[in-house]
């Protein structure tokens, strides 16, 4: 969707949402600073007791199978709401093949997943709880037994939704909290939107620069005057993978469209040194590796997107970019971290 168009969509959902409650009040939903108001769907209003339950659910083993994994064991909030590995493990310590994104600011994705295979939050929270390699689960049909056998969870979801378990539930919930988890008033935050001219560097300031000119990273991780998703919400070849013999080729299992093989979609950057390694399967160990990578114009290969192209960038440079990515760390994680029932 068009930002402007996101921008009108976003007028009418505050309208709407403020129309009928009961919804999130402003102290309840803070928008910390740089971060535009994620689209809520309309059929799955935020209120604080469906984001209470959902915290519950993202942080209960119970969803798996042998009750090891939960959301949160790839998407641990002390690790920047991702995990430490290049790939991630799930359920009996299977390795799967892609890196876990953090699930901070995932509500302003306009699709969901590397590949961009799930439109919504709600249908994403879906697929790990039956992965094989994940959660496990045979079936949605299992997990909402099980979670019909718990108590708690009857009371719950009789209370927040007027019913019993579904699977779809299980999702309006799970999305609501992750609704929840935005992440700003990073020191870029505090220069760009804050008029805090003293928040960034000199060096960082630099990088920010080279991010916008030389660097030309702004192209797809973008930002504008209001706010910043450092996305464009589409997918690129980088040529990351691309080099081993049978290559995950992201976007083009979606659309099998020759143009996406080896596409993927442009991740946020927001608290990017909380979440090393880098790339969709974790090739990058760390921020100066990345920058390496762009500086000698990606990895060379038939679909190697247009805007990939050796930078000539300085080593003083490439330090600024690094300094700048390192400015963009939220101040409220810890906040976010913080249970709130
Ligand atoms: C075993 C590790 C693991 C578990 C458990 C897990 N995830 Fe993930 N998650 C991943 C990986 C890996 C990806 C990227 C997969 C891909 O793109 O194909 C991902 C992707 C996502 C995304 C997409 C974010 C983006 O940037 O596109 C969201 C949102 C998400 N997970 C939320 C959840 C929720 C909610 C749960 C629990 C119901 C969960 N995850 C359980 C590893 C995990
Ligand atoms: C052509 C679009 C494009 C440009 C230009 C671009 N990026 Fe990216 N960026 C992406 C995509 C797409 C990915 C994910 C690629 C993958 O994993 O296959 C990514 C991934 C990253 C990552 C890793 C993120 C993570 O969560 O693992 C970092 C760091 C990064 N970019 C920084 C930069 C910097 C710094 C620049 C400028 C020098 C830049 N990017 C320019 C599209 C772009």
């Amino acid at each position: 969707m068009s930002l402007h168009t996101r921008n009108l969509f976003l007028t009418f959902i505050i309208t709407f949402l403020s129309a009928f409650s009961p919804v999130l009040e402003a102290e309840e939903y803070p928008l910390p600073l740089g971060v535009p108001k994620p689209i809520v769907p309309s059929d799955n209003p935020i209120t604080p007791e469906k984001v209470a339950l959902g915290r519950k659910l993202y942080f209960d083993k119970r969803l798996s199978a042998n009750d090891t994994v939960s959301c949160a064991t790839c998407h641990d909030p002390q690790k920047g709401f991702a995990d430490a590995g290049p790939v991630s493990t799930g359920i009996n310590g299977q390795k799967g093949t892609r890196s876990a994104p953090t699930s901070l600011d995932a509500a302003n994705y306009d699709l969901q997943f590397w590949d961009g295979r799930a439109l919504t939050l709600e249908e994403q929270a879906k697929s790990p709880i039956i992965n094989p390699v994940e959660m496990g689960m045979p079936s949605h049909d299992a997990v909402v037994e099980k979670l019909k056998g718990i108590q708690e969870y009857r009371e719950d979801f009789q209370k927040v939704f007027g019913g019993e378990i579904t699977i779809d539930n299980i999702a309006k919930a799970i999305a609501s909290f992750e609704r929840t988890l935005l992440s700003g008033n990073s020191p870029f935050d505090r220069y760009t939107y804050g008029g805090d001219k003293n928040a960034l560097s000199d060096q960082a300031k630099k990088g920010l620069e080279i991010f916008n000119g030389k660097g030309r990273c702004i192209t797809c991780h973008e930002f504008v005057s209001s706010y910043a998703l450092f996305t464009d919400n589409k997918f690129h070849n980088l040529g990351v993978g691309m080099d081993k013999p049978n290559p995950d080729m992201g976007r083009y299992d979606v659309t099998k469209e020759d143009k996406d093989k080896g596409a993927f979609k442009t991740p946020t950057l927001r608290n990017i040194a909380l979440t090393a390694p880098y790339m969709h399967d974790g090739s990058e160990p760390t921020l100066e590796a990345a920058v390496e990578f762009y500086d000698k114009g990606g990895n060379p290969n038939p679909y190697l997107s247009g805007e990939m192209r050796p930078l000539n960038l300085t080593k003083e440079e490439k330090q600024a970019l690094v300094e700048f990515l390192k400015s963009l760390t939220s101040s409220n994680i810890d906040q976010l971290i913080k249970p709130t029932t």
